[in-house]
């Protein structure tokens, strides 16, 4: 990982990631989650104090050094045991079935083989378990989407990996698992990278 990547890119999504919208975003995708939890790409942890009383434990993805050491304060704090398991979504050391909740959130854009990650993700779901997610990813106006496919390539190296083109019901349904629901959301920002799938699958 390149300084650029490692040091600047974890400051520059907490803080665009950081708003009152996006926070209320997030707190209505989570507070379906509910005991064991495995949650990628953890960053920071954000998502951490948006849990609520039925989630039992926490179990972090989390590939970035500076994230991480920027996310212990939020792990002492939390009501709930958390425990960092893995670098990296697409590889994940779980046994089956050891999940009732999956968490993603702005994460699916980011991990370089999402089909892989959701296959592992639909391995460690128990059944009747839940993907919970709120992703940026491909715009239906077609005038967003081409300009999403023009700054895709810039938008990879600058902010660390983060592609604006991926279809995100299309590549969860595409792993095996059954949309619960999905809306969608124009938040404030860049048109490219602002159209929000948010919702839940299952196994
Ligand atoms: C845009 S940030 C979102 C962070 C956090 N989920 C949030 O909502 O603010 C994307 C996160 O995915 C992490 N990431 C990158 N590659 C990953 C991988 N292969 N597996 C899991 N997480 C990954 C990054 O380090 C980063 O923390």
């Amino acid at each position: 990982m390149g300084l650029w990547t490692e040091h600047v890119v974890p400051r520059i999504v907490d803080v665009a990631l950081g708003t009152e919208e996006v926070r209320a975003v997030r707190e209505r995708v989570v507070s379906r989650a509910r005991g064991e939890v495995v949650e990628l790409g953890f960053g920071s942890g954000p998502t951490l104090p948006l849990y609520p009383a039925a989630v039992t434990s926490v179990r972090a993805v989390e590939p970035s050094a500076v994230a991480r050491r920027r996310g212990a304060r939020r792990i002492a704090e939390a009501s709930v045991p958390v425990e960092h398991v893995g670098l990296d979504g697409a590889h994940l050391d779980l046994p089956d079935d050891c999940a009732d909740t999956v968490v993603s959130t702005f994460t699916l854009c980011t991990i370089p083989d999402v089909e892989l990650a959701l296959r592992e993700v639909r391995r460690i779901l128990r059944p009747g378990g839940q993907l919970l997610f709120a992703e940026h990813g491909l715009s239906p106006d077609p005038r967003t989407a081409r300009w999403q496919h023009r700054l895709d390539g810039l938008q990879q190296r600058v902010v660390g990996g983060c592609h604006l083109t991926r279809p995100i019901d299309g590549l969860i349904r595409d792993a095996g698992l059954r949309i619960l629901d999905l809306e969608h959301e124009q938040v404030r920002g860049p048109a490219v990278a602002t159209y929000l799938y948010l919702g839940a699958a299952t196994p």
